[in-house]
């Protein structure tokens, strides 16, 4: 392991999965045991100086020599899945970071149902080759724009997953909408409900599960790409002042905190900057936060005594932080 919690990798494969989604394979360059992790977990990847991408890990838990990632090439890609399809290659070397867990999986529940949308299904077909390892009663639904833009179908409707699987290709809203009430039916008592996909996706699944009355504490659920949640409002100069140090920058409209403040010399701690991995996340003394991350609780984004430098803003014209 190195300093920073690193450890150092090298692409062992790198193999196209479905149209756009590449998967890649790493082992430890000192040819010793990888960490072990949980089904659900996810890894940073050190693309290049400043660029660091998170992407679940979908191999098997069991496999200590490999760590496996699948990514979709994102049209809008901000550098990240761009830099993994065109630059990563087996022998590349890169650092990764120790396995995080925010979206674990309760193996013994009594049933679960696991719902994925597009390149969501990477954390979920983790969690499912668990379950099929323990025998545990699952199913999982797998929405797609086509059988050719779904990753890892071969895996699914092969040996364990087959009749536990069910795919729902080329389905239009109303489509989707129906299958979801079907698939959501009813809520066994004990039964958990996963899933991972656009936030468009996770909130119609979500409402879904609302209706259908599945309890609030029985829904699990991830984003996979947080560039989705960033809300488009307009915006305006915000002035950001460091209690300790008494530093006070001006935080242009389309620049986030963490940018200015590293232009002004001042160390931020970072990890996704997209408002998923909680790192950035800092007190705030004076002001309202605007909330644009995915890591606070609903709880903790009312308050407003944090917030998220990577992504977030203000809706008051200065903000005073507890650095
Ligand atoms: S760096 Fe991950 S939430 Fe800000």
């Amino acid at each position: 392991m190195s300093q920073g919690g690193t450890i150092p990798v090298v692409v062992r494969s790198a193999t196209t999965v479905s149209r756009d989604v590449r998967q890649l394979q790493f082992s430890r360059r000192d040819g010793q045991r990888l960490p072990p992790f949980t089904p659900g977990a996810h890894i940073d990847l050190h693309l290049a100086p400043g660029l660091i991408r998170q992407y679940s890990l979908c191999g098997a838990v069991e496999d200590d020599a490999l760590y496996t990632v699948a990514v979709k090439l994102e049209p809008q890609s901000r550098g990240g899945s761009r830099a993994v399809h065109e630059r990563l290659k087996p022998g590349t070397e890169l650092d990764i970071s120790l396995p995080r867990n925010n979206f674990p999986i309760d193996l013994d529940a009594s049933h679960s149902i696991l719902i994925a949308g597009g390149i969501g299904i990477t954390p979920l077909l983790c969690m499912a080759r668990a379950l099929v390892q323990k025998g545990g009663s699952f199913k999982l639904h797998y929405f797609s724009r086509s059988a050719e833009h779904a990753a890892f179908l071969d895996v699914l409707q092969g040996a364990g997953f087959a009749g536990q699987t069910e795919p729902h290709f080329e389905q239009n809203h109303e489509e989707t909408a129906a299958s979801l009430k079907q698939a959501l039916d009813a809520p066994r008592p004990g039964a958990q409900l996963y899933l991972c996909g656009p936030r468009a996706f996770m909130d119609l699944v979500c409402n879904v599960a609302s209706e259908r009355g599945w309890p609030k504490a029985s829904v699990h659920l991830e984003y996979f790409n947080a560039g989705q949640q960033a809300p488009a409002t307009s915006e305006s100069e915000l002035r950001v002042t460091l209690a300790r140090t008494g530093i006070t920058v001006a935080v242009p409209p389309g620049a986030t905190i963490v940018d200015v403040l590293r232009a002004a010399g001042v160390d931020v701690d970072t990890s996704c900057e997209q408002g998923v991995c909680g790192t950035c996340i800092t007190r705030v003394l004076d002001g309202i936060p605007e909330h644009r991350d995915l890591f606070l609780t609903e709880d903790e984004k009312a308050r407003g005594d944090c917030m998220a430098l990577c992504v977030s803003r203000a809706v008051t014209p200065h903000l005073v932080l507890d650095l």
